[in-house]
């Protein structure tokens, strides 16, 4: 009796899960950059499990993350510059700004990605419009293969605290995001200007800054799904600004990305708080070892709308299974 309602609730699951993936259209795109939690499955839906290893931005540091078993997503930064002591024309490189030189291209970085087991998903933070632009065609060229996870990240919008670099324009980036890569994880946030090099310690997201970036999504009738990435220190200051940044009905899926850079001043409590509130199921964690080992994310009291929406599903089945 046990035994033949486990099985019908098998079936059914598995019935459901047919017609989901029906929704997708199965030939070949669907496959590109899938969900983050489908593609590990051993997180649990839980993001805050991901693993991430942060400028993979050399030949060396991309061996070391594609070769490492803990590691599962790859963060690296996109200029424009050239492949060492080559003279051939500026082309898309992985490096960090100041930097116009590396042994990695990004087609290289792609390739190695695409030839490795496909066990790692990319996020690729492109730091000037420039660099966005010269990547687009490798981008295209190279989509079907990319069948891992895919964050398009750029800064599009200036951000705290009075920041004064200037971000990548953002309707060219929502709009080159959709016409090559439709499939991607858009990343997108805003300028800072905090920590250590300014020697400030204080600031948070204006509640400005957070409609701002909303309604430059709306604007350009963003579909994709969306990842915001913040500044720990910045984004543990104002649990309320970073939850409307989330509370939108047309962007259901959207998630946080909390980044941090070394020396930031960074509150733990207040930032374990927010991941806790927002949920571990919507919130991504790409910060330095020794913060993110800091942090308490045990689920002592509220469960997740997703994992209560899982909840009522068993429960309807385990009805219907009573009623067959
Ligand atoms: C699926 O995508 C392929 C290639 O992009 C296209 O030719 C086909 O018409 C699409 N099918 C559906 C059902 O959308
Ligand atoms: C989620 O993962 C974190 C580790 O990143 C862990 O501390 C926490 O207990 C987990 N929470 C749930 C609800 O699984
Ligand atoms: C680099 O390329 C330019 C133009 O193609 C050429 O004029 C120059 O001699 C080259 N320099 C070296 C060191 O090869
Ligand atoms: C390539 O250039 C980068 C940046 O200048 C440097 O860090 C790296 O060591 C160089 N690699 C090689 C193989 O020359
Ligand atoms: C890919 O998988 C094979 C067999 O499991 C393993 O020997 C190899 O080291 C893996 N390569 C990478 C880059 O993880
Ligand atoms: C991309 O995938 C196709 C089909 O699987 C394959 O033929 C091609 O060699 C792959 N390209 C790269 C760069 O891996
Ligand atoms: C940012 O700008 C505001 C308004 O101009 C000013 O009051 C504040 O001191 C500035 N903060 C920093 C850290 O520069
Ligand atoms: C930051 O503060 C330290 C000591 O308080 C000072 O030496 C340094 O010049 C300051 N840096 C900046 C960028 O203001
Ligand atoms: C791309 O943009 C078009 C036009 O705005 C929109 O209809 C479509 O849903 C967008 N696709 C994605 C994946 O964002
Ligand atoms: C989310 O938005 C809805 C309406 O758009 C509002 O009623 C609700 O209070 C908001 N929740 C939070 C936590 O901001
Ligand atoms: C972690 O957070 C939970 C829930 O808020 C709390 O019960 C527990 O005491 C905290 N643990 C530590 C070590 O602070």
């Amino acid at each position: 009796m046990a035994g033949t309602m486990i099985t019908t609730i098998a079936t059914l699951l598995a019935v459901f899960q047919a017609a989901m993936c029906n929704n997708n259209n199965a030939s070949s795109s669907s496959h590109v950059s899938p969900d983050p939690s489908k593609f590990f499955p051993a997180v649990n839906g839980n993001l805050t499990k991901i693993v991430w290893a942060h400028a993979v931005n050399s030949v060396a540091e991309l061996d070391k993350a594609l070769s490492s078993e803990d590691i599962m997503m790859l963060e690296a930064d996109v200029v424009v510059g050239k492949l060492n002591s080559s003279n051939q024309t500026d082309i898309p490189i992985m490096a960090h700004p100041p930097a116009v030189e590396s042994d990695l291209s990004l087609e290289n970085f792609l390739d190695l990605n695409i030839q490795s087991n496909k066990t790692k998903g990319i996020k690729l933070d492109f730091k000037s419009n420039q660099a966005f632009e010269i990547s687009k065609p490798i981008l295209a060229k190279l989509r079907a293969n990319l069948t891992f996870p895919v964050f398009l990240n750029a800064d599009i919008l200036p951000g705290p605290v009075n920041a004064t670099t200037t971000p990548l324009n953002a309707k060219d980036f929502l709009k080159g995001a959709n016409e090559t890569l439709p499939e991607s994880i858009l990343s997108v946030g805003w300028t800072t200007r905090y920590g250590k090099e300014f020697n400030i310690t204080e600031g948070r997201y204006s509640t400005k800054q957070i409609q701002t970036m909303l309604d430059a999504l709306k604007e350009n009738k963003v579909t994709q799904p969306v990842t915001y990435p913040v500044r720990a220190g910045l984004a543990a200051n104002d649990v309320d600004a970073i939850k409307t940044l989330l509370n939108t009905t047309s962007l259901k899926s959207a998630t946080l990305t909390i980044w941090s850079s070394e020396g930031d001043s960074v509150d733990v409590a207040k930032l374990s708080k927010l991941i806790t509130e927002v949920g571990v199921d919507k919130v991504y964690v790409d910060v330095p070892e020794d913060l993110k080992s800091k942090l308490n994310l045990s689920a002592a009291s509220t469960m997740s709308p997703a994992a209560m929406m899982n909840l009522g599903v068993s429960m309807a089945l385990l009805v219907l299974a009573r009623m067959l």
